[in-house]
């Protein structure tokens, strides 16, 4: 999205507010080999809502991962998303990638809602408007402050950002090389992180649509907190399916529910949205990814509720994983969350 210099091997880094992700592929054969993978937790509130607070404590985080996994390569591919972060498919009357350039800013002032002094501005072409004149654009603007909070926090550990890219859109990518969706399917990838979902619709390679909404596993673990008289730390355990003692497994089940409604809820004004202003056609499939992907219950029930196959996102699932290099069993257990770091890691062959 926004290239700081010349690409070469990057290393794909994920800073969530759960934990710090950190992935690294090369190119075998045809195939994508994985390098280095390593994830690093973070406090409560190192960072909330997608934005760093505690710089010092992710720049160790990062410092701690390239130190433990060996990781040589300075170069890294990073990604923001939440409130700061605006992408919107527009029409642009050019007709060529000069009138383009040209074009965009006054566009971006039209759509985005920042004062544009204070946003770095990207966009990618779609392509000639189906409907007449002009050219189909993604236009992505991101608060300067956001990016700058990112980078900082980076060059702090030593590294070299390189690339600064949506989250949304960096699942997509790992979900491209590693799903064979059909060229016309109408598919929905939620990301489902810890304080964040990703809604992006997406046809045949082209994003048509994002947004993201304030929800994500913490809620689970506050309404678990709350209603089971908890600590954050039991509530967790619980969440995540391992023994507390004086709560069953099920006595967690009606209470994970409910707040996989409140998604649901948001997940349908979504699509409703995006059917009123983007496309008619309904949406098809539905991936999962983030580590809420792993909710008990949560793919039987948006499988029930909006009627169409759901799966998780396995980003590893065509990726060459080295089995005497990696234990698989873990590769496996922390998939859902490594989309974002996987479709950082490919920005280096762009
Ligand atoms: N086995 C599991 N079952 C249920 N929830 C899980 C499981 N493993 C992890 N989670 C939850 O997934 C969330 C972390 O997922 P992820 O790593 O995708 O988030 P993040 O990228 O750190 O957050 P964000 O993108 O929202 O800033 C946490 O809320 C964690 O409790
Ligand atoms: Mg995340």
């Amino acid at each position: 999205m926004f290239g700081l210099g010349k690409t070469k091997s990057l290393v794909g880094l994920d800073i969530g507010s759960s934990a710090v992700k950190a992935v690294e592929l090369r190119m075998k054969g045809s195939s994508y080999e994985l390098v280095n993978l390593g994830i690093e937790s973070l406090g409560q509130d190192t960072v909330v809502d997608g934005a760093i607070m505690d710089a010092l404590s992710v720049s160790s985080a990062i410092e701690k991962i390239f130190n433990d996994q060996h990781i040589k390569t300075k170069n890294v591919a990073t990604s923001v998303s939440g409130h700061s972060v605006i992408v919107k498919r527009v029409t642009v009357g050019a007709n060529s990638e000069e009138e383009l350039y040209s074009a965009i800013p006054y566009e971006a002032q039209q759509h985005i809602p920042f004062d544009m002094t204070d946003v770095n501005l990207s966009y990618q072409s779609l392509g000639p408007a189906p409907a007449g004149n002009g050219t189909d654009v993604m236009l992505v603007a991101v608060k300067r402050e956001k990016i700058l909070n990112h980078t900082n926090v980076l060059s702090q550990a030593g590294k070299t950002p390189t690339v600064v890219d949506y989250d949304g859109f960096a699942v997509y990518n790992a979900f491209e090389v590693n799903y064979e969706a059909p060229p016309e399917e109408m598919a929905a990838l939620l990301n489902i992180g810890a304080s964040i979902m990703n809604i992006v619709i997406a046809r045949g390679g082209n994003p048509l649509f994002t947004r993201d909404v304030s929800v994500g596993g913490n809620q689970y673990t506050d309404t678990l907190q709350k209603e089971l008289d908890l600590s954050f730390e039991d509530a967790e355990k619980l969440k995540q399916g391992l023994e507390i003692s004086n709560v069953t497994q099920e006595q967690k089940l009606p209470h994970l529910r409910s707040v996989t409604e409140i998604l649901m809820l948001e997940i349908q004004k979504t699509f409703d949205f995006f059917r009123q202003t983007t496309s008619t056609e309904n949406i098809q499939h539905i991936y999962v990814s983030g580590g809420t992907a792993k909710i008990e219950g949560l793919i039987d029930q948006l499988k029930a509720e909006f009627n169409i196959p759901v799966e998780a996102i396995n980003p590893f699932q065509r990726l060459v994983v080295d089995g005497k290099r990696f234990d698989l069993g873990y590769v496996d257990e922390i998939a859902p969350r490594m989309s974002v770091a996987v479709g950082l890691a490919l920005r280096s062959f762009d």
